[in-house]
């Protein structure tokens, strides 16, 4: 019996590494697919020569399916249609930060699925997943705000069963993910496979700055906070100047008279951080699952040590005792 994950993507293990700005290059995509799982290129925003170059890079070191992440939004939809059309990555991966919008979803997809590229859609509420659903969705992915990166306002605890209760296409978990413990929750809560970002940014294949990785390393519970909640695009980082002086412009002005700047320095914060890795001044994005992580590691490393503590936890879960 085969994994439908596995089964629609071409993929040995239902494991995803989620997109990430700044983060997920070839390296670490080609790492995760030559390892089973399913890599995904962070270019989201990014300029078409840079989608085609980093797909292309990609083919070099892996010859397994690997996803393109593209941001819902008109403009970036309609100029990177033709790089994928032309480039054929085996997955597209849109996404949205919230009301992911339906027309431009169909006319996005249905092209991409005549040329025969799967979609997985990540979705923060049950409103989104049933959308991606309509719109042609092959996979949707339910993100709960422990993730790094942006979030939605649900747990993956409360969003993952509700998800799960109202799509019939196969369901990923994410947010909060990080060893075979998440894993087998996941699966309990009705996932067919999970995604994990952080983790991944400890993996040594991802290419952010030596003092990103050791940031996350170091994070402690509760270290982690969210940015950015007041223009409803809400951001999970590690608590740092930075981190404190965007909470303190959200809390000390009305909206409407910071929204601008407070755009203007959301702007290059994850280059800062996970590239030049300024980690006092830029934005780290770890999640809140970071404290788990104690070492870097291989992708492949991550993916099987994921797998094999998952199939060990359900194996004994045969013996819970409940009396
Ligand atoms: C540094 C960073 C950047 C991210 N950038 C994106 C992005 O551009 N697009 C996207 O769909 N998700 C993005 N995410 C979210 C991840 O794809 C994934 O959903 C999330 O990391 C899963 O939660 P976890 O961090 O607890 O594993 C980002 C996450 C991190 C940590």
């Amino acid at each position: 019996m085969s994994n439908i994950i596995c089964k629609t993507l071409g993929i040995e293990k239902p494991i995803i590494q989620g997109p990430m700005a700044w983060s997920s290059f070839a390296p670490l995509v080609a790492a995760a697919c030559n390892a089973g799982a399913l890599g995904v290129l962070g270019i989201a925003a990014a300029p078409n020569d840079l989608v085609r170059e980093q797909i292309q890079m990609t083919r070099k070191l892996t010859d397994k399916p690997f996803g393109v992440n593209v941001f819902m939004a008109p403009e970036l939809v309609e100029r990177v249609l033709p790089v994928l059309l032309e480039e054929k990555p085996a997955v597209v991966y849109a996404d949205v930060l919230f009301d992911l919008p339906a027309e431009l979803s169909k006319q996005f997809f249905t092209p991409l699925k005549e040329a025969g590229i799967k979609i997985i859609v990540k979705a923060s509420t049950v409103k989104d997943a049933i959308t991606a659903e309509q719109s042609g969705a092959d996979l949707v992915v339910a993100k709960g705000w422990e993730g790094g990166g942006h979030v939605t306002p649900e747990a993956t605890m409360t969003l993952l069963p509700q998800v799960v209760d109202a799509v019939s296409i196969p369901v990923i978990a994410s947010g909060g993910i990080a060893d075979g413990r998440g894993m087998a929750a996941a699966i309990a809560l009705g996932a067919d496979g999970i995604e994990m970002g952080t983790a991944f940014l400890c993996s040594e294949e991802c290419t952010i700055h030596e003092n990103a990785k050791n940031a996350i390393l170091a994070q402690k519970d509760n270290e982690s906070v969210l940015i950015m909640g007041s223009i409803k695009e809400p951001c999970r980082q590690i608590r740092n100047r930075f981190s404190d002086e965007v909470i303190a412009l959200e809390n000390d002005h009305p909206v409407k008279e910071v929204e601008a700047q407070l755009r203007e320095k959301f702007g290059p914060c994850l280059k800062i951080g996970m590239h030049d890795g300024d980690v006092v001044n830029g934005s780290v994005m770890s999640g809140a699952i970071a404290p788990i992580i104690t070492k870097i590691r291989p992708a492949a490393d991550i993916i099987d040590t994921v797998i094999a503590e998952c199939k060990e936890i359900i194996a004994k879960s045969n013996s819970f005792s409940f009396n």
